[in-house]
């Protein structure tokens, strides 16, 4: 048993934690906030509510609704030239990843001044300097980003990279189940299973962290028990409660371990065609698990016991197979997509797409080593 942990930010999560943002706006001395956000919130109202909870403590908000999904660094210049002319003194990510990320990643530039290659190589954690405040609110359940240290972003070619930072990752997150009642049905789906994803991947890959593995098997036990629920009835508080806290414990769990073959196949994808992140994975899904439970068997029972199926008794690998059976069902369940040809990949883009999945740190540490050869026959068969 081992582990290496660093905590999360501070966080707090109830319905209406909302109404702790002023208090502790104030706390960090703020006077003006710039919140970080996209379009939808803007429309339907949440963006607003923020604006008038920190006017409630004194402190002025203007509103940059220009993150879109899969957000590029174009959008993030932007962003940090509205902070630099406009005297703020908090950043605020409000959304789903994306939004958290851009957010992430301009918190990064204001420190540093690096461009995103730079950022990528280096880090940011290097510079001398404080960076600004930053609170993040989560309006979606499955990035964990409002937990990790990590932001996707693309840069102005297209391609997507990992910026990693332990200090300019959210010094505080509320958790607000409340703010995600009316996330739409399939996008509830594609962001779950992404939370369900990140905690399959960080139990099952080769790293060792036993808090983080703690985290995982809870949240892949969360997620069978609440995003069903979640997905049919959006209404329904105590499965977007329950849903919030299996994302947020996920998050943990990548922290602590990172993720599996089934983001670095994934993220090679994201690069090249425009898709949502939870479609490409739930595409990729079964595909990389009928190739590790062949050598992981004893994890993947365990994923089985954690998500309530009846395995006593059973060899590791007939319960393995039971949960891989389980979980496709529950993708089927949730509508979210089964092929990547069907999201726009077409065959003749698998030799970049090799390339790209075999940088990738997720792949690298995937249960069942994966050779060039194998990450061909996987997307061969997804596509
Ligand atoms: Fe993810």
């Amino acid at each position: 048993m081992q582990f290496q942990m660093t905590w999360p930010p501070a966080s707090v999560m109830r319905a209406g934690a909302l109404q702790d943002l002023g208090p502790r706006a104030k706390a960090y001395g703020a006077t003006k906030a710039l919140i970080v956000t996209d379009r939808g919130l803007v429309d339907c109202g949440i963006a607003g509510r923020i604006v008038s909870e920190l006017a409630k403590s004194g402190v002025a908000a203007d509103v940059f609704p220009e993150v879109q999904p899969n957000p590029t660094m174009k959008e993030v210049r932007n962003g940090v030239a509205l902070w630099k002319k406009g005297g703020f003194d908090l950043l605020i990510g409000l959304g789903g990843g994306s939004s958290m990320d851009a957010a992430k990643v301009i918190a990064g530039i204001l420190l540093t001044g690096r461009p995103l290659i730079d950022m990528v190589k280096k880090g940011v954690d290097d510079v001398e300097g404080t960076p600004v405040p930053f609170i993040v609110l989560p309006t979606t359940s499955g990035t964990g980003s409002e937990v990790t240290s990590a932001a996707m972003i693309k840069d102005d070619d297209g391609r997507k990279y990992l910026v990693r930072s332990i200090r300019c990752r959210p010094a505080f997150a509320i958790l607000d189940p409340e703010l995600t009642l009316t996330v739409p049905p399939r996008m509830t789906a594609a962001t779950g299973i992404d939370a369900f994803i990140h905690a399959l991947g960080a139990y099952t890959n080769t790293s060792v962290n036993a808090i983080a593995d703690v985290a995982a098997l809870e949240a892949m036990r969360l997620v069978f028990k609440h995003l069903v629920r979640a997905v049919e009835t959006g209404s329904d508080i105590e499965a977007r409660t329950g849903m919030m806290f299996a994302s947020y414990l996920a998050g943990i769990a990548i922290s602590g371990k990172g993720n599996d073959a089934i983001h670095g196949l994934s993220t090679s994808v994201e690069s090249l065609v425009d898709v949502t992140h939870g479609e490409s994975l739930s595409a990729i899904l079964p595909h990389v698990l009928r190739f590790n439970i062949v050598t992981n068997a004893a994890r993947y029972a365990n994923v089985a016991r954690a998500i309530g199926l009846d395995v006593a008794g059973l060899p590791d690998r007939e319960a393995a197979e039971k949960a891989v059976a389980a979980i496709t069902e529950l993708r089927d369940r949730l509508k979210v997509s089964r092929s990547l040809g069907a999201l726009g990949v077409q065959s003749g883009m698998i030799p970049r797409l090799i390339e790209l999945a075999a940088e990738s740190r997720s792949t690298q540490i995937n249960c069942r080593k994966m050779e060039k050869s194998d990450i061909k026959s996987l997307y061969e068969a997804m596509v």
